[in-house]
């Protein structure tokens, strides 16, 4: 077993790059310029130019974002990566067929029912969500069961915005997150490799931590659709399937939500699926990580990160659990 220290989660100073910070501080000077007052204090980025990648989609609509204090300071993964190799199996089960298949899927309307053990049940539209809180970007890692990992700049806010405003009661206990299941749209539906709808599924006190993000966007503009356009959740101190994509319902429930992973392979993928270096997946380990867009021959493996470096932040959610057991 690697030993971990914190040091391994400390940017190197390669990792920051000149031109993020010189590119915040115009967004600085710009927002001033256009008298936003309120968001004076914060910086406001546009995240592609910020990192100096160029967006893919021409067409995307752009979304402008306060930086979070929540963001590593790695540098992000290249924009082509973020949303050339991607798992959303409604699309097929290949990296790349997120990438060709998913322009089939209609993002406009698009609405999000909240129901359940809630105060206030509503059907938010998007554009609803889109202004429902101030835009954060969160540079945050996403680290795939697979073994794989990405760093990328997501756009949204904490999900915790979204439970004030529906008031949870007290018979809340887990969330459950549906996303799209439409054959008409998404050819992945003919194969059974997963129940549909893809389902996800959190404990209450996790969906309420402020770094669970309901994502509207990356890399500065709009969500693509390969990447769970036009709404999904981020849970950053989990592997990436607890995100899921293209929400279409969120339900407050008592009892622990049945989830699709965890429906195809129990003994494979368990309901918490935290990042968790010690706890291997039974058929392989989860100690390293490979970095997508750091490929070489050459290039070493990083170590895996406890709560995918969040521990600080999240470990007390788990204290008294056995991790081994609630995998
Ligand atoms: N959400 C849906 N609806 N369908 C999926 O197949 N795959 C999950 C998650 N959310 C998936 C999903 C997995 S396994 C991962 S690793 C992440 O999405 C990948 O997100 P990305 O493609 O944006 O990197």
């Amino acid at each position: 077993m690697l030993v971990r220290t914190r040091r391994a989660d400390d940017p190197q100073p390669s990792e920051i790059t000149p031109r993020l910070l010189h590119e915040h501080r115009r967004s600085v000077l710009k927002a001033a310029a256009a008298g936003l007052a309120a968001w004076s204090a914060s910086t406001i980025v546009d995240a592609a130019a910020a990192t100096g990648e160029s967006s893919g989609s021409p067409g995307a609509t752009r979304l402008q974002a306060r930086t979070s204090a929540l963001s590593t300071m790695e540098r992000p993964t290249p924009y082509k990566d973020v949303v050339g190799y991607n798992n959303f199996y409604e699309f097929g089960t290949d990296k790349d067929d997120p990438a060709a298949y998913a322009g089939s899927l209609r993002v406009r309307p698009w609405t999000v029912t909240v129901e359940g053990e809630v105060a206030r049940p509503r059907v938010f539209d998007i554009d609803e969500l889109l202004r429902l809180a101030p835009l954060e970007e969160r540079i945050y890692r996403l680290r795939c069961v697979e073994g794989w990992s990405m760093v990328i700049p997501w756009i949204g806010y904490s999900f915790a915005e979204l439970m004030k405003r529906v008031e949870p009661t007290a018979k809340a206990r887990y969330v459950e997150f549906v996303t799209l299941a439409d054959a008409g749209q998404m050819p992945g539906l003919r194969s059974s490799v997963l129940a549909w709808p893809y389902v996800e599924g959190l404990r209450i006190d996790e969906a309420a931590h402020p770094l669970t993000l309901l994502t509207l966007g990356l890399y500065g503009e709009v969500l693509p659709k390969q990447n769970g356009a036009p709404v999904r959740i981020i849970v950053p101190w989990k592997y990436g399937f607890k995100s899921g994509k293209s929400l279409v319902r969120i339900r407050f429930v008592e009892k622990q939500p049945q989830t699709s992973w965890n429906l195809a392979a129990p003994q494979e993928y368990g309901f918490y699926s935290n990042v968790n270096p010690q706890v291997n997946h039974p058929r392989w380990s989860q100690a390293t990580e490979r970095r997508i867009g750091e490929d070489g021959f050459l290039q070493r493996k990083r170590p895996t990160l406890m709560f995918n470096g969040y521990a600080d932040q999240v470990a007390s959610l788990y204290a008294g659990m056995d991790l081994r057991k609630a995998f």
